[in-house]
């Protein structure tokens, strides 16, 4: 699924790089540039680093 259409950023893009470490949305924002055209991915972005590091914390 894409999160972020202007820059073909997808959840998948987006878990990978929390896997390799992206612990806050700027360093998402640095490394895959989501949210950084017309910014209507940042809240979606937002939730997803939110969920995805619960999910790493629970693991
Ligand atoms: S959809 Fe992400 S910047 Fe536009």
């Amino acid at each position: 699924m894409y999160v972020c259409v202007c820059n073909a950023v997808t959840d998948r893009d987006i878990q990978k790089a929390i896997e390799d470490g992206a612990t806050s949305f700027d360093h998402l924002r640095d490394e895959l540039k989501v949210a950084t055209c017309c910014g209507r991915c940042e809240s979606c972005a937002k939730n997803l680093l939110n969920t995805c590091c619960k999910t790493a914390d629970a693991a």
